[in-house]
């Protein structure tokens, strides 16, 4: 092992940077499994299931044709035009290849998008409970995080009267998360319309991250691009990972107006230079070929939101909501009269089932766990089992 003598002097601006803490409590959990402790992984965003063969034998083949080589930043030309095409149809809007920049996951859009349009001090309003990387990213360019609530009353959809309520001559972009992350909330197409309607004479960009949209239980997607005058100052992202079961493969995409796709690629060609270019042959396969596989995995995962959904309500001082959307369930756990932090600690060290504390979300998120249910029926009604001794126990 090597040894640091001399202080690590950091840019300031590291002060200011976040973390995503699934990825801890995931080494956490690893750590007591390495010490003989049976867990049982409900903590983790990513479907358990594998990548389809044909898209694993696209890749295959296209490492062995050649495809070993640099891109273009803003991705192939070939598949940018499949994402055009698939991406439009889906949401009814067309969608021209120059306003797609293909990224290294869906993540990235994020951070580009950020990069490119917030300066200090322009206020950015997002989701809490929402995907941590938002406010991290807010904060590390400077700019000020306005959160806005996803009220579980509401069944987690957004309030957009007091979202708007929340505007400024300051705010510059306004994200949306539907399916969202972690409540599994979605939002109705009624308050993406009010939203559209109020920011009609407004100069607000929105950053709308579907990366669940082909994962809804109830209705239809919607899009805050389908709505008049949206779709350009509207930054979709959208990626493979969790649709097609390709979280490893790091492929995701940005959909945004010609300009900003120019200088989001320009972001790319100063950090990963392009996306990986055999990943991305085969992302053509994974969007022109056979799709049940990802109707499949929906059906699985809607089996499974009923057990667990079911199974967290029968435990004392949880209240679980059906979520629409993504595979994760955001009970409310103040009726066991812990703290989320203190019960998610529990539920790991003593009762071997690895999850979230809601605050890993946000602020907001005191009071609630997030279970992802990326994980067999087997699995889930064995960690309901545990945590509904555990919590007998303990209360
Ligand atoms: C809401 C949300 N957006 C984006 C991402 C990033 O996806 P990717 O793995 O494609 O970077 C995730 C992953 O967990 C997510 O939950």
């Amino acid at each position: 092992m090597s040894t640091v003598t001399s202080k690590l002097r950091l840019a300031e601006r590291m002060s200011r940077l976040g973390t995503e803490s699934a990825f801890e409590v995931l080494v956490r959990a690893r750590e007591l499994e390495a010490r003989g402790k049976e867990i049982i992984h409900l903590e983790i965003g990513e479907p358990d299931f594998p990548t389809a063969p044909h898209i694993v034998e696209a890749a295959a083949r296209a490492l062995r044709d050649g495809w070993t080589h640099y891109g273009p930043p803003a991705g192939l030309p070939q598949l940018r035009q499949a994402i055009a095409e698939d991406a439009g149809a889906r949401r009814g809007i067309h969608i021209d290849p120059a306003e797609i920049v293909v990224t290294p996951g869906g993540k990235p859009i994020m951070f580009f998008t950020i990069l490119a349009l917030v300066d200090r001090g322009d206020e950015v309003l997002y989701p809490n409970p929402g995907f941590p990387i938002y406010e991290s990213m807010i904060r590390f360019v400077n700019g000020r995080p306005v959160p806005y609530a996803l009220p579980e009353e509401r069944d987690f959809d957004v309030n957009v009267d007091e979202l708007l309520g929340k505007l400024t001559d300051r705010t510059r972009l306004i994200i949306l998360n539907s399916p969202q992350n972690p409540t599994g909330g979605v939002m109705s197409r009624e308050q993406i319309a009010a939203l559209a309607r109020g920011l009609a004479d407004r100069e607000v960009f929105v950053l709308s991250d579907e990366i669940y949209n082909r994962l809804i239980f109830e209705g239809e997607h919607t899009s805050i691009t389908q709505f008049a005058g949206m779709k350009e100052r509207t930054i979709i992202l959208d990626g493979f990972s969790k649709t097609f079961a390709m979280t490893g493969w790091r492929l995701g995409y940005g959909i945004m107006r010609p300009d900003l796709a120019r200088q989001v690629a320009l972001l790319m060609t100063n950090s990963n230079s392009c996306t990986a270019s055999f990943a991305q042959i085969a992302a053509v396969e994974a969007l022109h070929g056979d799709q049940s596989g990802v109707d499949c995995m929906r059906e699985e995962f809607r089996r499974r939101r009923g057990v667990i959904v079911e199974g967290l309500n029968k435990i004392p001082g949880f209240r679980c909501h059906t979520p629409h959307g993504a595979f994760y369930v955001f009970p409310n756990i103040t009726g066991t009269g812990k703290s989320s932090k203190a019960l998610a600690d529990g539920l790991l060290n003593e009762a071997g089932v690895a999850c979230l504390s809601g605050t890993a979300f946000g602020d907001w998120g005191e009071g609630y766990l997030r279970f992802s249910y990326a994980n067999s029926v087997e699995n889930i009604q064995k960690a309901l089992e545990r945590i509904g001794a555990w919590v007998r126990k303990n209360s």
